[in-house]
């Protein structure tokens, strides 16, 4: 049972603001004061503008209260994100594109697009499962279409029929998800560079013993780099190939700072259903 060892990346809060991250089980946050949390940087370094134009801050309204989570730009019409953070009874969802500052409605390049009527507009992965955290996958269907600059641009996608470990290999996420495992998501972009784990190590670390290819994990040990809360759904990108490749899924109960590895939905595998709907 994945569900006893992970948790899903999401965080709530207030409207684009901070407040605590309530959707963390209970046990887990007993679990973080029993331990002696190193406050050290999960993401590592400020981004600058244009750096990452694929990224996307999502906040979804749900039963009036606001999560945050991340996304990436897969088209000018579509926005790829994990299913946890958009699934169910959502009353709207706020996508800002072409930002390091979320806060900043006026940042240079930026522009945002709230979803009120979200009908129609969101497809979550049929085989999305909340308890175990698989097929974790959903996409964001734009009213308007994106207008494309420096600032603003889709992330390249893998191309169909083409599966690769990608163990070993380097890669870049980024977002603004916690930078340690006591506090919020933060105003500023913050990216680092990662190296990804093979699967079946990730899988054993969570004594995971089914589990298909629809994961790919990293290696936060070695790197001191992690995805935390309020990452979710956003991008890891391969940096051999500049394609994306991971979407920013679930970690430890024990902390996004302790080096356990972090779990991102294989854009591979779910490549046909992403073209399925898309057409990309
Ligand atoms: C988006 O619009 C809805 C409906 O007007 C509103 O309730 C919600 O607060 C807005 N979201 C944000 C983040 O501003
Ligand atoms: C929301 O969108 C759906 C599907 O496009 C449409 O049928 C419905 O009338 C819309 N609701 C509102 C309140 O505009
Ligand atoms: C990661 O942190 C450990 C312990 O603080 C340190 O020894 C190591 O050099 C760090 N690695 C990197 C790549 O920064």
């Amino acid at each position: 049972m994945k569900s006893l060892t992970i948790f899903a990346f999401l965080f709530i809060g207030a409207a684009l603001g901070d407040i605590v991250p309530a959707s963390v089980p209970k046990e887990f946050l007993e679990k973080l004061h029993e331990r002696t949390m190193q406050p050290r940087v999960v993401g590592g370094n400020d981004a600058v503008p244009k750096q990452f134009p694929y990224q996307v801050g999502v906040s979804t309204k749900k039963l009036g209260s606001f999560y945050w989570c991340g996304g990436s730009v897969i088209s000018e019409l579509y926005v790829l994100t994990a299913a946890h953070c958009v699934a169910g009874e959502i009353d709207s969802v706020l996508l800002i594109f072409g930002a390091t500052d979320r806060l900043d409605v006026y940042q240079t390049g930026s522009s945002r697009q709230n979803i009120t009527n979200v009908s129609g507009q969101i497809i979550v992965h049929p085989l999305y499962n909340p308890n175990e955290i698989t097929s974790d996958v959903a996409l964001i269907r734009l009213n308007q279409k994106l207008e494309f600059s420096d600032y603003i641009q889709p992330a390249r996608l893998p191309e169909r029929n083409r599966f690769q470990t990608f163990a070993n290999s380097p890669a870049v996420l980024s977002g603004w998800g916690k930078v340690k495992d006591i506090g919020s998501v933060v105003q500023h972009l913050q990216y680092g560079y990662v190296s990804i784990l093979d699967l079946n190590e990730c899988m054993a670390y969570y004594n995971i013993k089914e589990y298909d290819n629809g994961n790919i994990c990293l290696n936060t040990k070695d790197s001191n780099v992690s995805s935390c809360n309020g990452d979710s759904g956003g991008p890891l990108v391969s940096t051999m190939t500049g394609e994306l490749i991971g979407v920013t899924s679930f970690g430890s109960i024990f902390g996004c700072a302790g080096g356990a590895p972090t779990g991102y939905s294989r854009v591979t595998h779910f490549r046909d259903w992403i073209n399925y709907h898309t057409g990309l």
